[in-house]
């Protein structure tokens, strides 16, 4: 199937690692040119290079904190600048500390944090984004969330709680832009091999004294799928959101996630 993403303009946001990193490739595989961010500026610059590399396409790099809202403007700015439009927007961050209430039972600080880390640069790289797509009609936002988004967990409340808040603010937004060709997204990967995995299961030993080898063998025996997913499998279906043939699909929250997501919606 031809994606029809080529020539599209995407910017892929926490891209230098991991899941966004993976996205970035994807869509340059596919023919897109490409704005990547991350805050380190020599591991962007790498991405970028081995992107490049291997497909030939065109990837800018822009060192940006998604929780600093004017450097996240003149990021997007500045890339529909260059390439003279944007159309394609991923939206993604690091993850917040895990734990629970037990954790997080005395003040509001890691609260704020999480919901500035996951929620409001979610709202802010998309202000930014979208009057650059209503420009041109067609407009794709994809929301990087966590299968917390749909099964809060008592090891992931500060994620649990500012991933529901994206679900809302991508529902809403996907009922307002759909009339003017944005769709809007939201993809909840479960576990995917990236470092922000390994923390967490370098945490949840710490926290029950076991190793961790042992926490990654709970949570294959926990998945559906029996085994944890390679951050290409949740790539490949962010860049079929983003593509032309998603063109009737706005306003899903979809689980990348082996089957261990347990509600129905
Ligand atoms: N991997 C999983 O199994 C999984 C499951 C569910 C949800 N998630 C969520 O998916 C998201 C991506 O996870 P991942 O596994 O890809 O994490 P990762 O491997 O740790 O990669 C994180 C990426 O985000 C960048 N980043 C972090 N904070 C940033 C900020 N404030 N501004 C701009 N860039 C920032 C990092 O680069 P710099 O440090 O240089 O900025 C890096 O490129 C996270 O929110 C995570 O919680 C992951």
């Amino acid at each position: 199937m031809d994606l029809g993403l080529k020539n599209r303009v995407a910017f892929v946001a926490a891209a230098s690692t991991g899941l966004g990193r993976a996205v970035a490739g994807r869509l340059a595989a596919e023919g897109a040119t490409l704005a990547i961010c991350a805050r380190s500026r020599q591991t962007l610059e790498a991405a970028a290079e081995e992107i490049r590399a291997s497909t030939g396409a065109t990837v800018s790099v822009v060192t940006c904190d998604v929780t600093h809202e004017a450097d996240v403007r003149r990021a997007i700015d500045e890339t529909a600048e260059r390439f003279g439009r944007l159309d394609i927007l991923i939206t993604n961050a690091g993850g917040p500390p895990s734990g629970g209430f037990a954790q997080f039972a005395d003040g509001l600080e890691p609260y704020r944090k999480a919901l500035e880390l996951n929620l409001l640069s979610t709202v802010s790289l998309t202000q930014a984004a979208v009057p650059h797509m209503r420009r041109n009609g067609w407009g794709r936002v994809v929301a990087v969330t966590s299968l917390s988004a749909k099964q809060p967990s008592t090891s992931l409340l500060l994620s649990s709680i500012a991933r529901a808040g994206v679900l809302a603010f991508t529902k809403v937004l996907a009922t307002e832009l759909a009339r003017e060709g944005i769709t809007v997204n939201s993809v909840c990967p479960g576990f995917t091999l990236t470092e922000r995995l390994s923390e967490l299961a370098e945490a949840e030993a710490g926290r029950n004294g076991i190793e961790m080898e042992a926490v990654y063998e709970q949570w294959r025996r926990d998945i559906p799928a029996k085994r944890i997913a390679d951050p290409a499998e949740f790539a490949d279906v962010v860049a079929f959101l983003a593509s032309e043939r998603a063109s009737y699909v706005t306003g899903v929250a979809l689980a990348i996630d082996g089957g261990i997501i347990k509600s129905l919606y």
